[in-house]
């Protein structure tokens, strides 16, 4: 491991691909994409106002998840947003995978 701080999200078994899961990094919830046998973790709050992107439908073949409040669409891998009315990135996360365990590190 490097000398960032990583912390245990979850398992790789709770994401299979195609899937997401939610988990909580101390006080912020993480979403963990499943992208293509790679994981990505993003803030689990749309940059638009704060409502929950878990619930939004996820385009595998894309990478993208839709934000079901007003439309928004977000790339996983960078949290940037696609189009309207999100102009700014959703926070993500470094992911380490390890032993079948996924681990996050928070840059902020
Ligand atoms: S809250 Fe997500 S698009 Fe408006």
């Amino acid at each position: 491991m490097s000398d960032m701080q990583w912390t245990v999200l979850c398992t790789t078994a709770e994401v299979l691909p195609g899937e997401r899961h939610v988990a909580w990094l101390g006080d912020t919830p993480v979403l963990v994409v499943n992208h293509d046998g790679d994981f990505y973790a993003l803030e689990d709050r749309c940059s638009h106002e704060d409502f929950e992107l878990s619930p939004g439908p996820y385009d595998a073949d894309a990478g993208t998840i839709e934000c079901v409040l007003h439309g928004a669409r977000f790339d996983v891998r960078t949290g940037e947003p696609l189009c309207p009315p999100a102009y700014s990135a959703v926070q993500t996360f470094p992911v380490m995978v390890q032993d079948g365990l996924i681990y996050v590190s928070d840059p902020r």
